[in-house]
């Protein structure tokens, strides 16, 4: 509910409030952003100047309350007393529009430059600001657990203007923060940095062309005391996947002011007198909760508002994908033999990763040209799909239609359509990008791609992109609506194709993308351990649902680490559960090991994909409705480990529970020459006997059952021991390094 009354401005949703007021001076002054107060609160908020600060700058000499400098402000400008960073510039000149008029509209105020935007809200606040020849509108759309603030400034003059900075919004937010950011690089995503915000300036910028994979667009701002579950968290994210710049800095007023929007690094776009320019929505979250509440926030309204309509709350298919059991080495059949075998663990899609077309053997040729390989595919794609069909299972497909290698019939033939400049041309993963903002680009890229999806019975595309961009500035901006044009122009017509977008993994994570497709691949690094810190800061902004998790072989590529499959298993059920490793060389006890998985996944899948989603000390847990499951991961263990206690969130104290374990089984081989002791004949623990039996026999890990109440499961229930040394006990955790399990909770029967 949106209303404006006597000057103050009352955003109430169900997670929040947020008031702000118009002044005297037709400044915007922000009161309150916070857990749900009444709108006659709105005075209490108010931060009074007084007499004013010394050394200020006053629009009016005889008004203390009128220096712009010490205000909470809702948008700002540079030359005009604040001295704080700007959210906006043309190029040196000042610009100072004050409150002109304003609007509520129903739903939201449809974009109009192209950008992608959160869809169903309940209202629009128009605020427009304005002087001659020029005008700022200030949207604010309210959605259930978030609010979502973008800019258009529209020149109404007869100059052309030099618009060299646009932030998304603005907000002056009374009191000191700490801000976290999400930050990596290729295999490394999503790290979690938290910094005091003080004096100076914090900035979170990506300039790499795409929102990267170095600092994801999405940043906390915390109450220091913050904890999990309790204290003021704000969350800010942005609706778009190119160049992004977000910053917080703390006034001597102690107010912080946070901006968000597009990367004003080399930005510089031409307004035309009568012309316009959207900033991308941002989205602006909070919660008194901690950082469980605000994740909450997030998580609901991507699911519900960001990614399309079709897939919302609806069960994504368990996959195989074949990029790291074959790489680029692959034909018709050894494909089939490979979903032959996918079917029969249990996937529900297969999909042919890169190296189907043109001369694709490897990442130096080919991108560009997507004319099956008949060599590899002498029955085509449509041959391909329509045997994997008949398996019973879904066909989807990789692309990478931004990119180009210089060895391609495309680049041949369109040297002149690559993203270049005067300079000579810089190869990432030897491949150049198409320029976007081409238009006969872009009807290429649609045209090739359309043609291929309807050229077989195609039902996921994998949507890959791989190097960092060399467009600056405008081009960057131009390229990212050239990228939402072809996205819409290809997926608009095919709603049914679910899309999964990647970029060398986590490169391009964001709500941009997520508009167009619901599931985005996290990492080109699937090692559990390093996932579940990669998974752990996708949760602060992302619901699990949006989450490509996959399980792959041991010991991994990337870390030479070796996991028990278990926990592979365990890590990537969090998220859209796939796999991707040769299944040609799994063992009969793999294969028994990942058919169980599969089916414990197809029993909860709803659960691990659209349950609501908590972090735990050392795990993560998923509800919904009655049901909850807690994962809970270990690191290296240690000889004669102490008790294990496991404590689940959000249950009903008062509901009688029962907690089982998922079943898991331990391999032969695992026990290396303590075999021997066992054993009634003597047996070479690296004999083939051994290998055998470790190969088709497996012991059963002990299975915790415990029944008790909710508020015994909230305080922490003692998890049976782990191995100690003693020997094999039947009821025991024999997990040993990087061990984990998924506890299964739900009311007693
Ligand atoms: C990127 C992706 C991988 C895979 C390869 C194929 O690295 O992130 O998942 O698709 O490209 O070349």
């Amino acid at each position: 509910m949106i209303t404006c009354e006597n000057g103050i401005f009352a955003i109430q949703a169900e997670a929040y409030s947020y008031l702000f007021r118009v002044n005297h001076q037709g400044r915007l002054e922000h009161l309150y952003f916070g857990a749900p107060v009444k709108t006659t609160d709105a005075e209490a908020f108010y931060c009074r100047p007084g007499l004013g600060w010394g050394a200020s700058l006053l629009l009016d000499d005889k008004d203390p309350a009128s220096c712009p400098d010490t205000m909470a402000l809702e948008w700002s400008c540079s030359g005009r007393g604040d001295l704080r960073e700007s959210p906006m510039a043309f190029g040196g000149q000042t610009k100072s529009p004050v409150y002109h008029s304003h609007a509520v509209f129903d739903g939201i105020a449809p974009m109009e430059s192209g950008l992608p935007q959160a869809q169903e809200a309940s209202q629009t606040l128009l605020v427009t600001l304005a002087q001659p020849g020029l005008e700022i509108q200030l949207y604010y759309t309210a959605f259930p657990t978030v609010l979502t603030r973008r800019t258009v400034v529209k020149n109404t003059g007869s100059e052309t203007l030099s618009l060299t900075k646009l932030m998304s919004f603005c907000l002056d937010l009374p009191g000191s923060y700490h801000i976290t950011t999400f930050d990596g690089s290729w295999i490394q995503e999503m790290g979690k940095h938290t910094l005091p915000v003080l004096d100076s300036r914090i900035v979170n910028e990506s300039t790499t062309g795409f929102s990267s994979n170095r600092h994801n667009p999405g940043i906390l701002l915390s109450d220091p005391e913050a904890t999990e579950d309790s204290g003021r968290v704000y969350g800010f994210n942005l609706v778009y996947s190119g160049n992004h710049y977000s910053s917080a800095q703390r006034s001597h007023q102690q107010l912080t002011r946070v901006m968000m929007g597009i990367s004003p690094d080399n930005f510089c776009w031409k307004l035309a007198p009568g012309a316009d320019f959207e900033a991308p929505e941002a989205v602006l979250a909070v919660s008194d909760a901690g950082f469980d509440g605000l994740s909450q926030n997030m998580h609901r309204f991507v699911n519900d508002h960001i990614i399309p309509k079709k897939w919302q709350n609806r069960a994504r298919p368990i996959l195989y994908n074949d990029w790291e059991g074959c790489g680029f080495r692959f034909d018709h059949n050894r494909l089939l033999g490979l979903a032959r075998k996918a079917k029969k663990l249990g996937c529900e899609l297969f999909v042919l990763d890169d190296g189907w077309f043109g001369k694709r053997n490897d990442d130096h040729a080919g991108l560009g040209d997507y004319t099956v390989n008949k060599k590899k595919l002498p029955f085509g794609l449509k041959g391909l799909a329509s045997a994997v069909n008949k398996l019973g299972m879904e066909f989807g497909l990789w692309f990478e239609p931004e990119s180009v290698n210089p060895d391609s019939d495309l680049y041949r033939a369109h040297p002149d359509w690559v993203l270049r400049d005067e300079h000579p041309l810089i190869l990432g993963r030897h491949q150049l990008l198409l320029d976007l903002t081409k238009p006969e680009v872009r009807d290429y890229i649609v045209e090739k791609v359309s043609r291929v999806l309807d050229s077989a019975n195609i039902s996921y595309v994998k949507w890959d992109m791989n190097r960092h961009s060399v467009a600056l500035g405008e081009k960057s901006h131009r390229y990212i609506l050239g990228l939402y044009d072809v996205l819409g122009r290809i997926f608009g017509p095919r709603p049914n194709i679910l899309l999964e977008s990647c970029a060398s993994g986590g490169n391009r994570f964001d709500l941009g993308m997520l508009c167009f497709s619901p599931q985005i691949w996290c990492s080109d690094n699937t090692d559990p351990i390093d996932r579940l810190a990669i998974q752990t800061g996708l949760s602060y902004l992302y619901p699990q649902s949006t989450f490509g998790a996959h399980v792959s072989a041991a010991p991994h590529a990337q870390t030479l680490r070796h996991t028990p499959l278990a926990t592979r298993g365990n890590v990537s059920f969090f998220g859209c559960l796939g796999y991707e490793l040769d299944l040609k060389h799994l063992l009969p006890v793999e294969i028994k090991e990942i058919q169980a998985q599969i089916t414990f996944y197809k029993q909860y899948r709803k659960i691990f994909q659209f349950g609501r989603f908590r972090r735990l000390a050392e795990g993560w847990q998923v509800s919904r409705g009655d049901t909850t499951l807690a994962g809970l991961y270990s690191g290296l263990c240690h000889a004669a480990p102490g008790y294990q206690w496991l404590k689940v969130k959000g249950l009903n104290p008062k509901v009688d529970y029962r907690m089982v374990s998922r079943q898991q089984r331990l391999r032969i081989g695992q026990f290396g020459g303590l075999i021997t002791h066992i054993a009634p004949i003597s047996i070479n623990p690296h004999g083939i006997l051994m290998r055998t039996v470790d190969h088709h026999v497996t012991l059963p890990d002990g299975q915790e059952d415990i029944h008790c109440s909710g508020a015994a499961l909230a305080s922490g229930v003692a998890l049976a021991p782990r191995f100690l040394g003693t020997g094999y006990d039947k009821n025991a955790r024999t997990q040993g390094d990087f061990g984990s399990n998924v506890y299964v909770i739900e009311p007693a029967p």
